[in-house]
């Protein structure tokens, strides 16, 4: 057994729009080990606030449907009245050859080009949906497409590691290298501190177990010139569901 391919990870969120179509225990039975041979390594509700969506769809920064991604992800469009029903459901899965097997359940992106091409996979069951202007032209379409699925191994490592602290995973589930933090970092308005500032909220204290880049991420950030971006993906897991965000 190729005990690195056995450890192999992969993240899936399940979206607002397979949530309030009831469609989790479909989508969680075709996953499932029996079919996939996959195993859970983590599983949390999320509430998902911008910083974590524009960091999780970083890529398509700048594209026109960036800002209804974002709206789609965060559950707004699905939930526009009842933001108490705004949720995804983030899984990590490990096993053998997870990034592919997963993808290939899920199928194309496209809704309409699954149903033509993959009759079965999930995002067969997903719509589009006309994206408008103020006057009411239509200036492109927005995808729900029901699921999210790592596309590399790159991705996984990057996306898990948004969405999930180490201690989220069990010890021996852990695929990528972790380290026990020495100092205090704190967060306000998109900067990091070394000490309490009225306000902030304690990302790490000592004795903490952190991922590995991320403290050397956080290292970096303290000793040169702040960068937003990086400090985002960083500290985004760590206000997971920690308020309310609304808007
Ligand atoms: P994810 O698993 O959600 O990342 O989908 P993907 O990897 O198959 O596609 P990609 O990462 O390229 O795009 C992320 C999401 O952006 C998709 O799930 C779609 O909802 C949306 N998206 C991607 N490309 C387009 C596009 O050309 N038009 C529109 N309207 N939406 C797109
Ligand atoms: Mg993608």
């Amino acid at each position: 057994m190729d005990i690195k391919k056995e450890f192999e990870q992969t993240l899936v969120l399940i979206k607002p729009d397979a949530l309030k179509n009831s469609l989790t225990g479909y989508v969680l039975s075709l996953l499932s080990e029996f079919h996939t041979g996959l195993r859970f390594a983590g599983a949390k509700i999320v509430y998902v606030g911008r910083m974590l969506a524009e960091e999780h769809y970083a890529e398509h920064q700048g594209k026109i449907f960036f800002p209804s991604l974002l709206e789609y992800i965060m559950g707004k469009l699905h939930y526009p009245d009842e933001p108490w029903k705004r949720r995804v459901i983030a899984l990590v899965y490990q096993g053998t050859d997870a990034v592919k097997k997963i993808r290939d359940i899920c199928g194309p992106t496209n809704p309409l080009v699954a149903r033509d091409k993959n009759p079965g996979c999930i995002r067969a069951l997903g719509t589009l949906v006309a994206l408008k202007d103020s006057d009411g032209n239509i200036i492109g379409e927005r995808m729900d497409n029901l699921i999210h699925a790592s596309a590399t191994n790159e991705d996984a490592e990057r996306e898990i590691k948004l969405w999930f602290t180490p201690t989220d995973i069990p010890p021996f589930m852990r695929a990528y290298p972790v380290e026990t933090n020495h100092l205090h970092y704190f967060f306000k308005d998109g900067n990091l501190y070394l000490k309490h500032e009225p306000e902030s909220i304690c990302l790490l204290s000592p004795g903490d177990i952190a991922w590995k880049t991320d403290i050397d991420a956080l290292r970096a950030i303290e000793r040169g010139p702040q960068s937003a971006s990086s400090l985002g993906s960083v500290a985004a897991k760590y206000l997971i569901n920690r308020e309310k965000e609304v808007g």
